[in-house]
């Protein structure tokens, strides 16, 4: 796990995996508009009763009024539940207890029972046959009876998978709830977290505009300054982005006040007033104080 493993799981997430629905969603609309609509599952599949209806308008009507419903609901669940957005994660913070959305809480308890050796057979292979088997459904089940209280053991098997998931959240949910210590943590946690969400908005910055920042960063001679900057200690009395501390003055707009050269002049021999202020001479090669003073220049 690390920074290869993030990027990894965006591209998955953000090209492969939509790229794949796409695909689905294709051969979805293709073979229904091979096969055509089935109807309601109580009509006789051999010789149907109701009259066959054309797909446009009243079909594409019913799909669309049917996708605005789904729109509006999950609409309404985001403004009621919104999603939890909690203060921002503190990697010194060792008692914090990380939970997964409720809808993995299953798999996350399912994921405690495998260790060592077996955990293959867990995370792999006993999911692996579920998914083959719910891919398999149409292939496995030959018959035209499409009713549910019909056909028991698809939807049986499927009824049971449901109610094993559920009962996993539910162990989990009461694993954590019997010890105190882990209880009160997760309810600390919890109230952190709807403090955070009800807290006034306020962008975080470490000092400056983000403008100027951005702006600072988006040349690449800068950004490399910046480094320098820090490597430097300059930010010790001129502050993070050199907004200014007690120590010694802003940085910003340094730029419009001295040009390239008599920036670099300045560096190397401060004035009295800055070696009085502590400032020693700065003594860079060239491939080094040109990006410094190309970022203290966008310093704006
Ligand atoms: C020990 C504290 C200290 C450190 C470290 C330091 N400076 Fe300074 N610097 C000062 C002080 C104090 C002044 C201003 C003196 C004055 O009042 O004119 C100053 C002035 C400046 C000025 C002139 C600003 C102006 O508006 O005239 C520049 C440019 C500058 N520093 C750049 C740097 C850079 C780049 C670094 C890192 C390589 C650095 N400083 C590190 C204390 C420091």
């Amino acid at each position: 796990m690390g920074t290869l493993t993030l990027s990894r799981f965006f591209v998955l997430h953000v090209f492969l995996i939509p790229a794949f629905i796409f695909a689905f969603v294709a051969m979805h609309v293709y073979s229904f508009r091979r096969a055509g609509a089935a109807g309601p599952v109580t009509e006789d599949p051999v010789s149907p009763k109701l009259p066959a209806e054309s797909f446009y308008p009243k079909q594409l009507v019913m799909d669309m009024g049917f996708a605005v419903l789904i729109i509006v609901v999950l609409g309404f669940l985001a403004y009621l539940w919104p999603i939890e957005l909690g203060p921002k994660a503190d990697p010194a913070d060792t008692q914090f207890l990380p939970r997964p959305e409720w809808y993995y809480i299953p798999v996350f308890q399912y994921l405690k029972y495998w260790h060592g050796s077996t955990a293959v057979l867990g995370i792999l292979v006993i999911p692996g046959i579920l998914g083959l088997l719910l891919v398999g459904v149409p292939f496995f089940d030959r018959s035209l009876e499409r009713r549910p209280w019909k056909r028991p053991r698809s939807v049986g098997l499927f009824t049971i998978i449901l109610l094993a998931l559920g009962a996993l959240g539910f162990a989990s949910h009461r694993e954590d709830m019997r010890n105190p210590g882990v209880a009160a943590q997760l309810k600390t946690q919890r109230e952190d977290t709807l403090q955070f969400m009800k807290a006034k908005f306020e962008p975080e910055l470490s000092g400056g505009s983000l403008v100027a920042q951005n702006k600072a960063l988006a040349n690449p001679e800068a950004t490399k300054g910046k480094a320098i900057f820090e490597r430097e200690g300059c930010n010790a009395c001129h502050g993070d982005n050199g907004v200014g501390t007690a120590a010694a003055p802003k940085l910003v707009g340094v730029g419009s006040k001295y040009d390239a050269a008599k920036l670099e002049a300045l560096l190397h021999h401060p004035t009295e007033k800055m070696t009085q202020g502590g400032m020693p001479p700065v003594e860079l090669k060239d491939d080094e104080m040109k990006p410094l003073i190309s970022y203290l220049q966008n310093l704006n």
